[in-house]
């Protein structure tokens, strides 16, 4: 067995071992004086008293009033902004440059909006497609996490708005997120579920973390002391401030304890009722509370935000280079999985007619659901950016394939008579009223008509309400124009029951994710019907939506319409995948396409010979049924408001693909590491991630699976050669860094770029090690024939595993390979290192 080298003294000795300097002790000393002027009342007020958005100012000490928001595709304050891509398609960039200005675009709405605390980005780990939030996470790899998270952050703070990393820790699925405990062993935390955290704190210096809604081992993340104090605090240095994700305390004790800093959105536990009694009893010190405000002053200070004028001067927001800032994701992200036959890009010149056809063709769809949707200034479909680029000579026509979901599709309410009678006055929509708690109690705080019932966003409901502890009620009158059956299906998040004519034909009234209820009633023509609508929502996210039509209309029709259009064009795009209503915060989503996507896909191929697929959603898909028989395969994760433009522009070959894979896509779902460990199949409310640091490609390389498609695989319309690798050691200790090389040709003739990979396998090891794992990656852009060298550095991390005896980071020495590759099973070029001691 190997001799061990410990990786001493890490990253703490570094921070507390290095001398202030004069700035940072004057600051210290002026936020101890400000403390020492603050009372114990003011104290907890501050950590506890957010109101919803913001933290609380206080005049008297100077402190101002300071707001957040959501986060890492664009503000969502309840106003349009730039709707960037998902997250994830951060990831398929790898292109940290591209994604520092994300951060800095996100950061100037912001500042331009008077928001000082972005609640972004989120990095947690994928490990099942169905997690309803991977569209908002960075993939699967920690190195490649940490990397682009880092530089989202830095581009972030760097224009002064303070970015939080989230969900801290294991928040890995969205089914039963406030319950299920994520339990793994210590070396599984740190090297897969940590590191993207460390790297935010220690490598991007961020200003905020947000606890997980999730226990970790058994205890909530929000009141989890080795994880908040241990961990962040103590090991990775850590001085900035935690906050509680959204409802997600239980003891403010607890939670004080054991390093939450402030409890969002509003100190429900984290109060004075709670709080005093454990300080008079010696449980807490003042010395803990003072610790707290003293990491959130301290985030004031280093981002000036005690000069609120001075914070806010000078911002230049600018949304023409912002929308270009998205655009450039999108081109750079979209992810090419098959081209049978170089059948993209397509050719103009020889094509008359192209069928756009899928819900996900128009209207557009740029992001998944929940907190970090972003209502876009404006938007494109698919249809309208490919009909725009396909120019006049080209006939580019649209059919959807599969029926609207009922509840949101507008044209039913436009078209139906909701009404009802003020007075003598019959006004259309109907009578909502909101109350300000979870039980229609007392009078409502406001009433107003509302022509549809379809919420889901802060900026629907009206003003001053909030999205939490709130109900309402909708009241009115309806006629249909035909006797028969009629669906009523409503969606909600949390509580909903309904009543038709008097009679209660729905009751959800309970907490959950958002759910969707359809019920048959019988309708006479031309007859008044009685509608009570009532809906409460809780915690987390809110979403309330109505609808109806006469039972089975449209079904087959959609879809008929769809394959004859196919059957007599030259061409199909078939736009499938999930949206903000099928995949988001709050529930998981299924393996398989959602509604009758996977009928759609086999009738419009059988139809038409030439389909290719474009694929929105935040990871892969059941595609068994239908991959081999399209030409091409485009993943366009969520492209955001200009994605659509990006896409077109990568069919018709303006933009050469260069986005690859941040996780592996597996054939089947049982091939996935997690198959047997991502459900609580037994409900005792654990989850035992019994696959260890085996996750993604680290599990496919393990256990010599093929994957559908590789983590780090993605085509371009050029091809790459690789050569000449060396390393600038053959021999290094554990101290030294090693400095790779190689060089990297783009054969084609097409100008493009590449994503190359470095990385590390251990030969030989005393504890079980992955086969081989990211250490360094690059993003280049190649013209057409041009050669470039590729320097990458890797230091002695690239080399370790957390060592759970010492719990430290340790490398052992012995021969190393470094492999380089387009992707994780495509290494191009292999060199040995021996690390010595
Ligand atoms: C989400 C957080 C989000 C917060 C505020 C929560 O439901 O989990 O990610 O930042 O809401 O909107």
């Amino acid at each position: 067995m190997r001799k061990n080298i410990i990786l001493s003294g890490l990253i703490l000795v570094v921070i507390a071992g290095c001398s202030p300097t004069n700035k940072q002790s004057q600051d210290e000393s002026d936020i101890q004086k400000i403390i020492g002027q603050m009372t114990l009342d003011e104290k907890i007020e501050m950590i506890g008293g957010v109101n919803d958005f913001f933290i609380k100012g206080n005049k008297r000490l100077g402190l101002p009033e300071v707001k957040m928001s959501d986060a890492t595709v664009g503000v969502r304050d309840g106003n349009p902004a730039i709707a960037y891509p998902a997250t994830i398609a951060y990831a398929a960039s790898w292109d940290t440059a591209l994604i520092n200005k994300v951060g800095e675009a996100i950061a100037s709405e912001a500042k331009s909006k008077k928001i000082s605390i972005m609640l972004g980005p989120g990095m947690n780990i994928h490990r099942a497609p169905m997690c309803g939030r991977n569209f908002e996470y960075l993939g699967e790899d920690p190195f490649l996490a940490g990397k682009m998270a880092t530089a989202f952050i830095k581009g972030m703070q760097n224009k002064g708005v303070v970015a939080t990393a989230k969900h801290y820790a294991a928040n890995n699925q969205d089914f039963s997120r406030h319950l299920v405990s994520s339990d793994m062993d210590e070396r599984t935390l740190h090297e897969i579920y940590l590191p993207a955290f460390k790297a935010s704190v220690q490598e991007g210096n961020v200003g905020a973390v947000m606890s997980a809604y999730n226990p970790v081992n058994g205890v909530y993340s929000s009141q989890n002391e080795y994880l908040l104090t241990e961990v962040l605090k103590k090991e990775w240095g850590f001085d900035g401030f935690v906050m509680s994700d959204w409802v997600s305390t239980y003891d403010g004790v607890g939670c004080a304890k054991a390093g939450l800093d402030i409890e969002m959105p509003s100190g429900a536990h984290m109060n004075k009722d709670s709080l005093l009694p454990a300080l008079n009893d010696g449980r807490l010190t003042e010395e803990m509370i003072d610790d707290k405000i003293r990491r959130i002053l301290r985030i004031y200070k280093r981002f000036g935000m005690f000069d609120q004028t001075a914070y806010f001067a000078g911002n230049n927001f600018d949304t023409a280079s912002a929308r270009k800032i998205a655009l450039d994701v999108a081109r750079g992200a979209t992810t090419l999985l098959r081209n049978q036959d170089n059948f993209l890009p397509l050719k103009k010149e020889t094509i008359k007619t192209i069928a756009v056809i899928g819900p996900n063709g128009h209207p557009a769809v740029t992001g998944g659901g929940g907190s970090s949707f972003v209502t876009a200034y404006q938007q494109t479909s698919f249809y309208e950016a490919i009909k725009k680029l396909a120019g006049d000579q080209v006939a580019v026509n649209y059919e959807r394939g599969t029926k609207l979901p009922r509840f949101i599709e507008p044209a039913l309410y436009k078209n139906s008579s909701f009404y009802y009678f003020q007075g003598n006055e019959k006004i259309v929509g109907l009578k909502g009223e909101y109350f300000k708690n979870k039980d229609l109690e007392g009078a409502p705080f406001t009433t107003r008509t509302d022509v549809m019932v379809n919420f889901d966003k802060p900026g629907d409901v009206p003003p001053g309400l909030g999205i939490e502890n709130i109900s309402a009620r909708w009241t009115g009158l309806m006629k249909v124009e035909k006797t028969g059956t009629y669906d009523f299906t409503i969606s909600g998040d949390d509580g909903f029951r309904l009543w038709v004519n008097k009679k209660q034909v729905i009751d959800q009234w309970y907490d959950q994710p958002e759910m969707f209820k359809t019920v048959a009633v019988d309708l006479q023509k031309g007859q008044d019907n009685e509608i009570v609508l009532e809906y409460y929502q809780g915690g987390g996210g809110a979403a309330i939506r109505l609808g109806y039509e006469l039972s089975n209309t449209n079904k087959n029709d959609a879809i008929e319409r769809a394959v004859a259009l196919a059957a007599k064009s030259d061409l199909v795009v078939l736009c499938v995948g999930f949206d903000y209503k099928t995949e988001s915060e709050g529930f998981d989503r299924p393996f398989n396409l959602p509604e009758e996507q996977e009928l759609l896909i086999n009738l419009i191929l059988k139809a038409n010979k030439n389909v290719s697929v474009l694929l929105s959603s935040g990871g892969n898909v059941e595609m068994q049924g239908w991959l081999t028989q399209t030409k091409a395969l485009l993943h366009t994760w969520y492209p955001g408001q200009e994605g659509a433009v990006a896409v077109a522009e990568i069919l018709f070959g303006d933009v050469n693909p260069s986005g690859k894979l941040p996780v592996s896509f597996e054939k089947r779902w049982e091939d996935n590491a997690t198959y047997s460990s991502y459900f609580d199949d037994d409900k005792d409310k654990r989850v035992n991630y019994s696959e260890g640091i085996f996750v993604g490609y680290r599990h496919f390389d393990k256990n010599n699976t093929e994957p559908q498609f590789p983590f780090g695989f993605g085509l371009s319309y050029t091809t790459f050669s690789y050569e000449n690798l060396k390393l600038s050691n053959e021999q290094i200790n554990a101290e030294d860094g090693l400095t790779v090389t190689f060089t990297v040709k783009n054969d084609g003739t097409r100008d493009g770029a590449e994503i190359s990979q470095l990385y590390v396998s251990d030969r030989e090891s005393s504890v079980p090690r992955p086969v081989k794992e990211l250490k360094s990656f690059n993003k280049t852009f190649l013209k057409a024939g041009e050669t470039k060298e590729i320097t990458m550095k890797i230091n002695k991390d690239a080399f370790s595993f957390y060592d759970v005896a010492t719990k430290k980071w340790i490398v052992e020495p012995g021969d190393f390979e470094i492999l380089i590759g387009s992707s994780s099973r495509d290494i191009r070029l292999k060199a040995q290192v021996k690390v010595i001691e």
